[in-house]
């Protein structure tokens, strides 16, 4: 199926890793440094764009883990690979709501400035809950609040305009209806933060 943002983050790849600041790539690594990864995990990046975490999360899970990115951006996963030419770094050119992995295939999976652009966001935890092992974590990551990333969103206009993260309330439901439990938020000013885990 096509979605129009796969063209929009298409034609931002070339510029992207541009974006960051040292501070926010300092910010990003304080956040991971929060998400509990342990050496030989197998960590997935939902939308991964050209890689950004990817640095940060193998550090972490060494060399007997391995880090896996989807994007179904065809130029961002490119420059992905690119960027990162490990052999426990995979890059994946798919979709996040129809994922092409099998049944409990990872230790964690993160999705960093992703989640709101995901066009069917209930598909998009459904399978985030399918390829995790039990007890793993999915956490939602933005270096700014729901209310700002919208705000964002809506001024940069065309495929985002109206992309957002659900509400709370509405976002516990959606977790809990994959199954994932023990959910928290954080949502305020310079950090939006879901965590959830999988039970089966
Ligand atoms: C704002 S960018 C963030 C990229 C990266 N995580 C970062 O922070 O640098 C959002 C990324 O999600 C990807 N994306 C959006 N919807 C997707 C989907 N349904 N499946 C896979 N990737 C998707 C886009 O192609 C884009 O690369």
């Amino acid at each position: 199926m096509h979605d129009e943002h796969q063209g929009f983050f298409d034609a931002l790849a070339a510029e992207w890793d541009l974006m960051f600041t040292s501070e926010d790539l300092e910010r990003l690594s304080r956040i991971v440094d929060r998400l509990g990864l342990k050496r030989g995990m197998e960590v997935l990046d939902l939308g991964c764009g050209t890689g950004i975490l990817f640095d940060m999360l193998r550090r972490k899970v060494t060399a007997t883990g391995s880090v896996t990115g989807v994007d179904f951006s065809y130029q961002m996963a490119q420059r992905a690979h690119r960027n990162f030419p490990f052999n426990n770094v995979n890059v994946v050119d798919a979709d996040a709501i129809n994922l092409p992995f099998a049944d409990s295939s990872f230790d964690m999976a993160v999705a960093f400035s992703a989640f709101p652009h995901f066009s069917d966001q209930q598909k998009a935890i459904d399978e985030a809950h399918r390829v995790l092992r039990d007890w793993a974590r999915f956490y939602i990551i933005h270096l700014t609040s729901s209310r700002e990333i919208s705000r964002i969103h809506h001024k940069i206009g065309g495929a985002v305009e109206h992309d957002g993260i659900p509400a709370e309330k509405q976002l516990r439901t959606m977790l809990n209806t994959s199954k994932f439990t023990d959910i928290s938020i954080e949502d305020h000013h310079g950090l939006y933060l879901a965590i959830a885990q999988n039970r089966r």
